[in-house]
């Protein structure tokens, strides 16, 4: 049974605490209601998508009570700074380089040396960011391919059952995503018409480059779909049934045997538990694997119902071929 918690003292405790206990709770913001977790809780960010049900990893925002709490996390440059004076709290979102002490887990950066964060002004869900004292992941808190709530009306009827609670916090304002605005790269960039203009923003700091401008390098508008994905520099093969010596694996259940370098994503064959060591396991497996000298990672067969659908997304994205880089 979900919990429908309101909109006062005791709601907010009660919301904070099970979002500290690694639960999922929905809330209201001024744009749309999100699907929280603790953003620094790899289970928890792995059971954002398991209720979702959502077929792909996208990176997922970050939500804080303040500026200052959110520049903890990633390293704002000027540009960031003039933003966050200007539209936080609001319906605003940028992406940072991660800072070096950063909590943001890599499942919710979807393996990304970035991170996406956001301090929306509901007054209700500044209080709950500042109870829970953790990132707050929180996509939209509906099922995958549905449509966005702003109602906890609208999350009940996609999500009850599925989550531990929705937190009251009435219609939201803006029915709208937050504006996306990527300060990662030599230029901002927009990745996501919201909330708040482009006209706004240019007038803030100038220029923006749209998201199709430039189509290599640029990050597609679609979410999930961003060109700037973490793939690892050793090749992939997948449902592979045995390994060699100068493979790394990343293993699912019983590991094959005969790889010098293991990753178990889960010994117990749980897609939740596999899923939130997917991004950390790549990582590893790519830096270990180089510093021994191996030659690719194998990957075991992995089911593809639940989880695993998001996870073969993101591994046959992983295997697919690169392109070269002209030197
Ligand atoms: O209004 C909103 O922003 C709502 C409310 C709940 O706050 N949240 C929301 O979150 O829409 P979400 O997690 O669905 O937005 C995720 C999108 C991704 O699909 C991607 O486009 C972008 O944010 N994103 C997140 N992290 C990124 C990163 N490191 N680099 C590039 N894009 C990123
Ligand atoms: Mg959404």
């Amino acid at each position: 049974m979900t919990e429908l918690l309101t909109d006062d003292e005791k709601g907010i405790c009660r919301a904070a605490d099970l979002l500290r206990c690694g639960k999922l709770v929905a809330f209201g913001t001024e744009t749309v209601y999100g699907l929280g977790a603790d953003a620094s809780d790899a289970s928890a960010v792995a059971a954002i998508y398991a209720a979702k049900n959502r077929p792909a990893f996208n990176p997922l925002i970050s939500h804080f009570p303040d500026a200052h709490s959110a520049f903890r996390h990633v390293i704002p440059s000027p540009q960031a700074l003039k933003l966050a004076e200007c539209f936080w709290p609001g319906p605003l979102t940028l992406v940072l380089p991660v800072s070096p002490d950063n909590l943001i887990c890599d499942l919710a950066r979807a393996g990304l040396s970035t991170a996406a964060v956001r301090v929306p002004s509901l007054p209700t869900v500044q209080m709950l960011l500042r109870q829970t004292n953790r990132p707050i992941a929180a996509p939209s808190a509906n099922p995958s391919g549905g449509i966005s709530p702003s109602t906890a009306e609208h999350v009940m009827k996609g999500l009850n059952g599925r989550i531990a609670a929705v937190l009251d916090t009435g219609p939201c304002d803006v029915g709208l995503e937050s504006t996306i605005i990527d300060l990662s790269g030599e230029q901002p960039r927009l990745l996501r018409a919201g909330g708040i203009s482009v006209e706004k923003i240019v007038a803030a700091i100038g220029p923006v480059l749209m998201g199709d401008e430039n189509a290599e390098t640029s990050a597609p508008i679609a979410p999930g779909q961003l060109s700037s994905h973490y793939a690892p520099d050793l090749p992939i093969r997948l449902n592979a049934t045995s390994v060699g010596p100068k493979e790394a694996l990343l293993a699912f259940g019983l590991p094959l045997k005969g790889s010098p370098l293991v990753w178990n994503l889960s010994e117990t064959e749980s897609l939740e538990e596999a899923a939130s060591r997917l991004f950390s396991g790549l990582h590893h497996l790519d830096h270990e694997g180089h510093k021994e000298e191996l030659q690719g990672i194998a990957v075991q067969p992995i089911p593809k119902h639940g989880l695993g659908l998001a996870i073969h997304d993101r591994l046959s994205r992983a295997a697919a071929p690169r392109p070269k880089m002209v030197p």
